[in-house]
């Protein structure tokens, strides 16, 4: 073991408790100016530690980690992962680089974003506490399939959640999972496409999951509907495990998206068929009870007093009664 990995160990069996630089270099039998480059080094790869005064270091439970991350993945080199302290936008970060000509699966994963992006130009929430990932794929399929790349990482996050975390979700049409009626996961999918071959050049797939609720609550604005995976109890490293689970089983639906099982999960999870529900279309509410969802993962409406309609995700936004 490097004397990093040594002090990795100690500060994560003390399990969020402090534990200061002198005891450190004590018990590993090195100088504090090791533990202190030791302790760097850890936060270049990743690891979010503090230092408070006269206490010494501590690391959250939710920590980040590339390497950790990365042991946890199936496939060892399918993914080039990057993982950032703080950025904009995990989203436009990877998708100026895509345009620069960065590769197929590179993923980038932030612990905060100071302008996270949701779908229809929405604000994302993305205060310390969720996991917020990117994924550049280059797939070889034509544009007007790319949807089913958005219902494949739905599918990817609710069974990576259901797995690692024991919780059961749901899939609010098109892109949102849900855990007991509330939102804990949104997916942005963003792309673009080569007009003379009517192919798809790349997509970057957008995933922000509430772990943990932010230290001071989520804000008022989406209090009432947001939702984390965790009130209290936080598993050690959660996030790291997730974030591999997600690559995972994502990278297994990429392999087919429109495959017909991966659709036909994506309908079992539904949390809309047979319901009632608000539809927002040009502006104007109506009320409807979703029918289905069809194979092309359009939703199959019936209106109060009117014809059953299909509309696809760029037509409607659907608000749960
Ligand atoms: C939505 O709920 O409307 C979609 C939210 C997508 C949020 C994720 S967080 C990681 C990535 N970066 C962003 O700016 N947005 C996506």
């Amino acid at each position: 073991m490097t004397t990093k990995e040594r002090v990795l160990e100690l500060i994560k069996n003390e399990g969020g408790k402090s534990l200061s630089g002198e005891n450190i270099a004590k018990a590993l039998g090195i100088s504090r100016t090791a533990v202190w480059k030791a302790i760097n080094a850890l936060r270049k790869d990743g690891y979010s530690i503090s230092a408070t005064t006269n206490k010494g270091y501590s690391m959250d439970g939710d920590y980040i980690s590339k390497n950790e991350i990365e042991a946890h993945l199936a496939d060892k080199n399918r993914y080039m992962i990057t993982v950032l302290n703080e950025i904009d936008s995990t989203n436009t970060y990877l998708k100026s680089a895509a345009e620069k000509g960065e590769k197929d699966g590179s993923v980038v994963i932030a612990e905060t974003q100071t302008a996270g992006r949701g779908r229809l130009g929405r604000h994302f929430y993305s205060d310390k506490g969720g996991l917020y990932m990117s994924i550049l794929i280059r797939p070889d399929m034509p544009t007007e399939r790319s949807l089913f790349i958005t219902t494949g990482a739905a599918v990817a996050v609710s069974r990576a959640i259901e797995k690692v975390c024991g919780k059961k979700v749901g899939i609010k049409w098109v892109n949102d999972i849900f855990i007991d009626g509330k939102k804990v996961c949104g997916i942005l999918t963003e792309g673009a496409s080569d007009f003379e071959t009517g192919r798809l050049q790349y997509a970057v797939v957008g995933i922000g999951i509430n772990v943990t609720e932010p230290k001071g609550k989520f804000n008022a604005e989406i209090a009432d509907i947001a939702t984390a995976i965790y009130e209290k109890d936080v598993p050690w490293g959660i996030k790291n495990r997730l974030a591999a689970e997600v690559l995972n089983q994502f990278s297994e639906i990429m392999k087919a998206p429109d495959d017909k099982t991966v659709i036909d999960e994506y309908r079992a999870r539904s949390i809309l068929i047979n319901k009632e529900v608000y539809i927002i279309e040009n502006g104007e509410m109506k009320t409807v009870t979703v029918i289905d969802i069809d194979d092309t993962a359009a939703i199959i409406l019936k209106p109060d007093n009117g014809e059953i309609i299909k509309k696809t995700s760029g037509e409607i936004s659907i608000k749960v009664k």
